[in-house]
C-alpha cells in the first residue's frame, strides 16, 4: 500500500515527477484509478455528462456531488480526492460557498475542492481557504461558463485573453490555491503560466508543458462510443469489449451454454433422494 497523497506532496511536485489526475465517480472507479497509482482522483462535475446523462455540467447539485464523492472516498483511496464545487454553489456569497465546500469535505470526504474562475472568485477562494479547505483552481475552458463562452471553445487565443488568463492565474496563486487546472488553452500559454507560477499546473487540452495531466475516466478508458476531443488519448476501448461480452452472455443464455454445472448450486445427494421420496409419497 502506498502512502496517502497529501496537499504538500502535490505541491512538492512542481519540478517533477509529473502529477497524474483522473476523474472517478464511484467506488469501483476509485479503486481502479487508485490501483493504477494515479496521484489525484477528481470527483468532477463531468459526472453530469459522463454518468448522469445531462447535456452539460450545469444541472449538477451539491447533493449529487456529495453522493458521488462519498462513494469514491468509501473506497479509501491513497490518492488525494478533490471534489468539484458545482455551478452556483460558490457564486452567491463567500459564506454560502464555505458552507457548500464544508459539506463536500464533511459529507463527501473530499480532501480539497476545485472551483472554476479567476479574479472574480478571489474573495470566495480566500474564504474557503480560511476554513482550512484546500482549493484547486480551474482556468481556460471552464465548462460551467458554457453559455458565456458560446460553447466549448479553446480559450486564451488572443493577446488580451492570454493576458487575462495570466492575471487570473497569478491572482489565484497569490490567494493560496495549491494547484491549478488549465483546460483547453494553447500549449505555449500553458507553458508561460506553468513557468510563472510556483504552484503546479495540471493540464487537459493544454499541451505538454504543464506540471501534470488530467483526463476523464470514461474518455481515457473508451467507455463511451462517441467522438472525443483531440486532446483525449484513449488507452482502452472498454465500451466495445463490454458490448461484445454482453452479446456473448445473451447468446450463451439463448443456447443453454450458461449457466453450466460449475456455475450452479447442488443439493446434497441424500437430501435430494429424501426430497424425491417425500414428493413421490405425496403423489401416491
Ligand atoms: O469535471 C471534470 O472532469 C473536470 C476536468 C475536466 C478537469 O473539471
Amino acid at each position: 500500500m502506498r502512502d496517502k497523497v497529501t496537499i504538500p506532496a502535490i505541491q512538492a511536485r512542481k519540478h517533477g515527477p509529473k502529477i497524474t489526475m483522473v476523474t472517478a465517480y464511484d467506488a469501483p472507479g476509485a479503486k481502479i484509478v487508485d490501483e493504477a497509482l494515479i496521484d489525484i482522483i477528481l470527483v468532477g462535475d463531468s459526472v453530469a455528462t459522463t454518468v448522469l446523462g445531462f447535456e452539460d455540467t450545469l444541472s449538477v447539485t451539491v447533493d449529487m456531488m456529495i453522493h458521488h464523492s462519498a462513494a469514491v472516498t468509501r473506497a479509501r483511496p491513497a490518492a488525494l480526492v478533490v471534489t468539484d464545487m458545482p455551478w452556483l454553489s460558490y457564486h452567491v456569497s463567500p459564506e454560502e460557498s464555505v458552507r457548500n465546500a464544508g459539506r463536500l469535505v464533511r459529507e463527501g470526504g473530499a480532501g480539497a475542492v476545485k472551483l472554476e474562475g479567476g479574479r472574480k472568485r478571489i474573495a470566495t477562494v480566500k474564504a474557503i481557504l480560511d476554513a482550512e479547505i484546500p482549493v484547486m483552481g480551474h482556468l481556460g475552458l471552464t465548462p460551467q461558463s458554457i453559455h458565456t463562452m458560446g460553447g466549448y471553445r479553446v480559450q486564451g487565443k488572443t493577446v488580451v485573453a492570454a493576458r487575462d488568463l495570466l492575471a487570473d492565474a497569478h491572482a489565484l496563486a497569490d490567494a493560496g490555491i495549491f494547484a491549478l487546472v488549465l483546460e483547453g488553452i494553447p500549449d505555449t500559454l500553458a507553458q508561460l503560466v506553468t513557468r510563472e507560477l510556483s504552484i503546479p499546473t495540471i493540464g487537459i487540452g493544454a499541451g505538454i508543458h504543464c506540471d501534470g495531466q488530467v483526463l476523464v475516466f470514461h474518455d481515457v478508458l473508451g467507455m463511451q462510443n462517441q467522438k472525443m476531443p483531440k486532446f483525449v488519448r484513449q488507452y482502452a476501448h472498454l465500451a466495445d469489449s463490454a458490448t461484445q461480452a454482453l452479446q456473448q452472455y445473451g447468446a450463451d443464455v439463448q443456447s443453454g451454454a450458461f449457466p453450466d454445472d460449475s456455475e450452479s448450486y447442488h443439493l446434497d445427494k441424500n437430501v435430494l433422494e429424501l426430497l424425491l421420496d417425500t414428493q413421490k409419497q405425496g403423489l401416491d
